[in-house]
């Protein structure tokens, strides 16, 4: 209602908009609800200051909260037809299903193995500059590691391989029969490994829908259901399971079995290596842990029931890890300390969440957190993964070019380090060589030297060299006979699956885009580099050369701009799971289950579980994702709420 005489409030959000906002953004918020345009200004506002990371801790989260609204309201955006299956009652299914079916209430599909790539941004089309500039010279010109940059203390082995033992759980895209051919034009030829290689198209599938016309599928389900260690599909969980007290095959030396074929037996083994393979193994001694103890509490259960249980339990542990450990590792700062945890317990904490449980109502999920939550959210878009948040999870630069091989027969020396006995080069432990080696090394080192190993750094000139000349596998781990230079391949990928160049995704999720190269960094070799490729056209920047590129926030591994999507993403596959959610309860996970998912809340608790000596022996940082040397620190004596980033 206006009043005679007073500007309406609509009035004045339009002036404040003109007066403002970033002009690009002036048509995205126009079409926005008043609150949601109130709530984009304050963001925006934010932003232009630079300062959300800098703010005590509180206002911090006030911004991450308005922020992940606005990107949950605008940067959700469904693919394919709606619904793409049938309702089902979630009485009839209290497990996670072999390929991902039946988890959403309202459309049995939803998640599973074969749906479609979901996205944040609206498809971005390349036109022309598609092919330009070409994947090759990117990769031999910006990507290619000149010496080895890594995290220092922050970011560790184990870390790089729990994120792709946590992407062979999430995401992998189908492909098409049809091969392509990337040559690398004369004037990197001498730089590129491969002087060309060939590698199979990304299916292009019609929607039905007129929206988007055509998009890709997931042949892994997209659900947090540890479909790393189950498979995404029946075939591949028969192959893991034992069939005896719901458990899953594991060799007697604790490493995965191998089959008459050298190739690992395990729910997703394709392009993996030794650092992987060894977490597999781990949880799945965490899975056959979870039989046993569950066994003991309820005798009377049989193989099935004990196997749904486990692997509901092994699949939270997993997600609670991710959360509330290694994110917190990954975006090193108070502010993300407090919404990871908040994420998993609320704002009021683990302790009154444990003796009172889930509150519920209006603030439940800011109180009490999303997992508990008494229904699945997904506003009002089927849950699905994105094509933005498989590229932004692009990370290879974090792998290194040797594995630093501990001795851990010796005695701890400072801060518990063993001594370094050689170095291995990496591709002697990928795909089945890998196999072959983390045979000899066994677990135990294996583990420790990960734990003790820092991994690279995600920048630009840090693209591991030997990733540029690499053997890949088929969906089974299988070899593949055509090496590809996987560093031009990520560029080509992103354009063919109409990813945003890197401006326009800043765009698209309501970040200030650049202007100049200086406003992406203060690196003036890397700006030098970049001019000579992209010239002065800012708008036509790779994503995954902006992501390196960009000036980090204080604490950070990762750019800013693939945090935004991570804020969204990693909301989601809680809130948006019944299992996370609703039926995150005893009777569906049984007593003894939930129990273990609420008293587990690290990879050390884990690691502690199955191998009792290594992280009293070996570990002097507080978490496992840390280098294991890290200086003991003195806890601050600041409530987390009340505290300042210095
Ligand atoms: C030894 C280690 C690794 C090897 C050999 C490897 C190899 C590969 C290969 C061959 C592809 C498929 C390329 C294509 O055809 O498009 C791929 C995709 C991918 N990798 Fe890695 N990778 C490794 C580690 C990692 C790590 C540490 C991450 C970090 C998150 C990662 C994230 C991804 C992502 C997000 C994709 C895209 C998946 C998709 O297209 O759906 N990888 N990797």
């Amino acid at each position: 209602m206006t009043t005679e005489g007073l500007p309406s409030l609509k009035a004045i959000l339009t002036y404040l908009l003109r007066r403002f906002v970033h002009p690009d953004f002036h048509s995205a918020v126009a079409k926005m609800t008043i609150i949601d345009a109130f709530l984009f200004l304050i963001v925006h506002y934010v932003d232009k200051l630079g300062i959300w990371h800098r703010l005590p801790v509180v206002f911090g989260l006030l911004y991450l909260a308005a922020r992940r609204h606005l990107n949950q309201q605008y940067n959700l955006i469904n693919v394919g037809v709606t619904p793409a299956g049938v309702r089902s009652n979630p009485i009839d299914f209290p497990y996670r299903t072999d390929d991902g079916t039946f988890n959403d209430p309202f459309n049995e599909a939803t998640g599973s193995q074969g749906t479609f790539f979901g996205r944040n941004v609206p498809p971005f089309n390349h036109d022309d500059k598609r092919v330009k500039p070409d994947p090759m010279v990117v990769a031999a010109k910006l990507l290619s590691r000149k010496t080895f940059k890594d995290t220092g203390k922050q970011f560790n082995m184990l870390a790089v391989s729990w994120i792709q033992f946590m992407i062979h759980d999430w995401v992998d895209h189908l492909e098409d029969t049809q091969q392509i051919e990337l040559t690398a034009p004369a004037e990197v030829a001498s730089q590129c490994p491969l002087k060309s290689f060939k590698f199979y198209k990304t299916k292009e599938v019609p929607t039905g829908f007129y929206e988007i016309k055509t998009g890709h599928l997931n042949i892994r389900t997209a659900w947090w259901d540890g479909s790393v260690l189950y498979g995404s599909n029946s075939e591949r969980l028969g192959k893991v399971r034992t069939y005896q007290d719901g458990k899953l095959k594991i060799a007697d030396n604790g490493l995965l079995p191998l089959d008459q074929d050298g190739i690992a037996i395990s729910g997703d083994v394709r392009n993996s290596w030794a650092g992987v393979s060894t977490l597999q193994a781990l949880f799945i001694k965490e899975h056959n842990l979870v039989c046993d103890a569950i066994k003991n509490d309820q005798p009377e259960l049989g193989d099935e029931e004990l196997y749904r249980y486990a692997r509901l339990v092994t699949s939270a542990v997993i997600a609670k890890i991710h959360t509330i450990d290694w994110t917190v590792e990954l975006l090193n700062t108070d502010i993300l300390l407090a919404g990871m945890r908040s994420n998993w317990y609320g704002l009021l904490g683990k302790e009154f969440k444990d003796k009172y449980g889930h509150l519920g109502g209006p603030l439940g999920s800011f109180l009490s957190g999303l997992v508990g939550l008494q229904k699945p959210v997904n506003h009002g878009v089927p849950y699905s993964l994105t094509e933005e948040f498989v590229s932004v999870y692009r990370l290879h630069q974090l792998l290194p070019d040797t594995l630093q091989l501990r001795d851990t027969s010796a005695a701890p020396g400072p801060n518990k380090s063993p001594p370094l006995i050689k170095e291995i080069p990496m591709k002697k432990l990928i795909g089945l060589e890998g196999e072959r080696t983390i045979q000899d090394i066994g677990f135990e080192k294996q583990f420790v030297s990960m734990g003790h190993q820092a991994s690279g750094s995600l920048e630009l000139f840090n693209y591991p060299e030997w990733l540029r000349d690499l053997v890949v596998h088929d969906v089974d781990g299988r070899e593949r006979p055509d090496h590809v230079d996987l560093a031009a391949l990520e560029i080509y990928r992103d354009r063919e699956r109409k990813v945003a160049r890197y401006n326009e995704f800043r765009r698209s999720l309501f970040l200030l885009p650049i202007s100049k190269w200086e406003d992406l960094t203060d690196d003036k070799e890397a700006i030098q580099a970049i001019r000579e490729l992209y010239g002065d056209d800012v708008e036509s920047l790779d994503l995954l050369v902006g992501l390196m590129a960009e000036k980090k926030i204080k604490g950070f591994a990762i750019s800013e701009t693939a945090f935004v999507i991570f804020l969204i993403m990693a909301s989601r596959r809680l809130e948006g799971d019944r299992f996370f959610t609703m039926n995150y309860n005893e009777e569906t996970y049984s007593k003894k289950g939930l129990e273990w998912v609420n008293t587990t809340e690290t990879l050390k608790d884990v690691i502690d579980r199955h191998y009792p000596e290594m992280t009293n022996k070996w570990m002097n940082s507080v978490s496992a994702f840390s280098v294991w040397d890290s200086p003991v620190q003195t806890p601050n004596p600041t409530p987390l709420y009340l505290r300042i980033p210095s």
